[in-house]
């Protein structure tokens, strides 16, 4: 299994070369591909991220980043929407192919001490980072309660995992077609009423996890969020990745991409508070 989950023993990233076990159409656009990676598998920490590079030629130079969704063994599990000629080459990958990737990448969900009880609340693929923790706070007795989102009930991701390891699954599907219709944040904002929570871990389109990030601020629950941004190094080099914070102007690849959802300016307007 994984690392030790506190930052502080979180293991420097390395280069590995990695072979697909398996790569299947989980939902429409919506792929999960299995690897051998038994150094990135020992070493990960949930909501860390690998930067692989998917094939060779001028469209792979900058390599992709994606969430480790999974750790089975010495096997990496990635769950990946495809949207460019990246994911569509790496939806092309069969058993046997080979590639290689840099991780574990960034900072990862932190699992505060003493904890009882968490809220999961993902968007669509933002489910991604979500599967590892989910079951990393079960296996250490802490309840979990999930929140999950999808336009319909054929989009919706990884529901056997979550229901394997949570005490309660609550779903929102935009069409009424699974769960309760309408937005996710619906169901978190009644959740954060019904419910005990130590914390909230979201991750999703940014417009929903501001949301979640709100409620949560407004239930008094801390809240950490999980923030995508183009990236080109991966390793805090180039300041692709820049969010901006109470702290100053931080680099979601290696100060994130998980942040206290409580420094995190969300409106490119909002004037940090005077320190
Ligand atoms: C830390 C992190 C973790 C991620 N985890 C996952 C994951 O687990 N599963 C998954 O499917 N995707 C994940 N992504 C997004 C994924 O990296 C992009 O979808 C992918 O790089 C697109 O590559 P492409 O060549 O197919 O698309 P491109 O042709 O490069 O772009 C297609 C579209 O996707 C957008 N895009 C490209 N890169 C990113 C990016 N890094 N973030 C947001 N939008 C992007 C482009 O603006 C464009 O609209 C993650 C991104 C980050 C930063
Ligand atoms: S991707 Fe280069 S600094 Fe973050």
């Amino acid at each position: 299994m994984s690392g030790c989950a506190c930052s502080e023993h979180a293991v420097p990233p390395a280069l590995e070369r990695v072979e697909v076990v398996a790569n299947d159409r989980v939902a429409s656009g919506v792929g999960l591909v299995v690897l051998h990676a038994p150094r990135t598998a020992e070493t990960v920490r949930s909501g860390q991220f690998v930067h692989v590079r998917l094939a060779h030629g001028t469209s792979f130079i900058l390599r992709r980043p994606f969430s480790v969704h999974r750790v089975r063994g010495e096997r990496i599990e990635i769950l990946y929407q495809v949207l460019g000629t990246g994911t569509r080459t790496l939806a092309e990958r069969e058993a046997g192919d080979e590639m290689d990737l840099i991780g574990p990448l960034g900072h990862g969900w932190e699992i505060p001490p003493g904890i009882a009880h968490a809220l999961l609340v993902a968007g669509g693929l933002g489910v991604a980072p979500l599967g590892m923790l989910a079951e990393e706070l079960a296996a250490r007795g802490v309840a979990v309660t999930v929140a999950t989102g999808a336009p319909n009930k054929e989009r919706l991701l990884v529901r056997d995992l979550f229901e394997g390891v949570a005490r309660r699954v609550e779903i929102a599907t935009d069409d009424g077609s699974c769960g309760t219709r309408g937005f996710v944040t619906g169901v978190c904002e009644n959740l954060l009423a019904d419910e005990a929570l130590d914390v909230v871990y979201t991750c999703g389109p940014e417009s929903m996890q501001r949301i979640v990030a709100a409620q949560a601020a407004g239930a008094g629950v801390p809240c950490q969020v999980s923030l995508e941004r183009l990236m080109a190094c991966g390793i805090g080099a180039c300041l692709s990745c820049v969010v901006r914070t109470s702290q100053g102007l931080k680099r979601a690849c290696v100060d994130g991409p998980v942040f206290d959802a409580a420094v995190v300016l969300w409106d490119l307007t909002e004037i940090p508070a005077k320190q």
